[in-house]
């Protein structure tokens, strides 16, 4: 059966261990965790199912929201990427207290432009159960992903996890 790939930055923090706790509800069989650091355009090509993970760091220009992290460095493959027939998800750290009006900036983003190169966006979820002023990564009235805040809210992303994996494999 073909492996579900799951892009994650940066190592060490917040992303990596929600990547690894999405990676454990998928069925670690069933996946491969790559660091976007050491990732390029050929590791996408390989995957018809992609998930991202991604923190928002900055909120004014992508330059600024990727600075000094490895979004800064594999943004450039993503934006070029030709993503027509994958089937792509993302979730995105946040802190819905201090940046209430840019939560999950990045995560919407991303989205957006993976959409513009063709993907088609799985796992959306509902706005019920977050509190922000506003965000990026609302579409029609819809996350584009799964928000997740480690910093305010961290006993809540287990459960966040959960859900949010359970329909993403009835719909990916
Ligand atoms: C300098 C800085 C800027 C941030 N800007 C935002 C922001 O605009 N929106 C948001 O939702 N979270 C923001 N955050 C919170 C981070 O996204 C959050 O702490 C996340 O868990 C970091 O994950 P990481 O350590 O894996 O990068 C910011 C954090 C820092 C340190």
């Amino acid at each position: 059966m073909e492996k579900i790939a799951i892009f994650f930055g940066p190592l060490n923090g917040s992303v990596h261990r929600v990547a690894k706790m999405v990676a454990e509800k998928i069925g670690p069989e069933l996946v491969d965790l790559i660091h976007i650091g050491s990732a390029s355009t050929s590791d996408l090509e390989k995957y018809s199912k992609i998930i991202f993970g991604i923190s928002t760091i900055g909120k004014d220009t992508w330059q600024q929201k990727f600075d000094n992290n490895d979004w800064s460095k594999f943004f450039p493959a993503v934006s070029s990427f030709n993503f027509s027939g994958k089937r792509v998800a993302i979730f995105g750290l946040g802190d819905h207290i201090t940046y209430a009006y840019h939560f999950v900036d990045s995560m919407g983003l991303l989205g957006k432009l993976i959409k513009n190169q063709g993907g088609e966006m799985f796992g959306k979820v509902s706005t019920e159960g977050y509190t922000f002023q506003d965000s990026e990564a609302i579409q029609e009235g819809m996350f584009i992903g799964l928000p997740v805040d480690e910093d305010f809210e961290p006993e809540l992303t287990e459960e966040r996890v959960s859900a949010w994996v359970n329909k993403l494999m009835t719909e990916f």
